[in-house]
């Protein structure tokens, strides 16, 4: 880890820990992915552990959270048992004034989105340098496609303005989400009408998700080199 990338980690961890404060014992609460939402693990699993919190659950949003809260004792439920969440914590790749954000730089945006829906509060964490002035400066839009016509939806994609660029997983192979779907990173720009392209991607059939996060945010919690921030929609 270089310096500024271990001072970014610090800022993750800060944020993470300070959502963490907002859950209390006997929540259903909502796991995010990425590695700021792991240092809200992390912090869960000690306060569960020392019994500070009681009778929480979590809903994780990927195979690899599920993975990193059992391994750390994290009691998990499902949206089958707990259709409603009382609050989750999550990470995000950029965030608009408007808290509006793009996630899914993790490929977990589907589960996510679900989740951020099922919540009563949407607690959002990062470090200071992922506040943009309008989305798409600092990010791409991940579009998780069906595998079947994939091609189509990446000229679909292209004709609405976008450079496309299809995921790779680190064996140079395509990423492939927890779904098995395809994602495809859509660098538009700076975003005019973020409600609008949304709109555009709701309706495309094979389009399963996109990372564009309107309107969830209920509590943005951001950590700097001025401290932390916690603002609420
Ligand atoms: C996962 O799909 C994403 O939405 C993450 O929450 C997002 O990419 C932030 O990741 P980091 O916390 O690792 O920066």
């Amino acid at each position: 880890m270089t310096p500024d990338e271990s001072v970014v980690s610090s800022f993750k961890r800060a944020a993470a820990e300070r959502a963490v404060d907002f859950i209390q014992s006997g929540m259903v609460v909502g796991l995010g992915t990425g590695s700021t939402a792991a240092f809200a693990v992390r912090k869960l699993a000690v306060l569960l552990a020392e019994g500070t919190l009681k009778d929480v659950v979590g809903v994780p949003t990927s195979r690899t959270t599920e993975a990193l809260a059992t391994s750390l004792g994290v009691p998990l439920t499902t949206l089958d048992v707990h259709p409603v969440v009382d609050l989750t914590i999550d990470g995000a790749d950029e965030v608009a004034p408007d808290l509006s954000l793009i996630k899914g730089g993790g490929g977990a945006l589907l589960r996510e989105k679900i989740v951020a829906q099922a919540s009563r509060r949407e607690v959002i964490i990062v470090d200071a340098p992922k506040l943009s002035p309008r989305l798409g400066t600092k990010w791409p839009v991940p579009v998780e496609v069906l595998p079947f016509g994939w091609r189509s939806q990446s000229l679909f994609l292209e004709s609405l303005g976008a450079r496309v660029t299809v995921r790779l997983a680190l064996d140079g192979a395509p990423f492939h989400t927890d779904q098995g779907n395809v994602v495809l990173d859509c660098d538009f720009g700076p975003i005019n009408d973020a409600a609008a392209l949304a709109a555009r991607l709701d309706s495309r059939a094979g389009v399963m998700a996109h990372g564009l996060f309107l309107n969830l945010t209920t509590d943005l919690v951001v950590a700097g080199p001025d401290g932390i921030t916690h603002r609420v929609r």
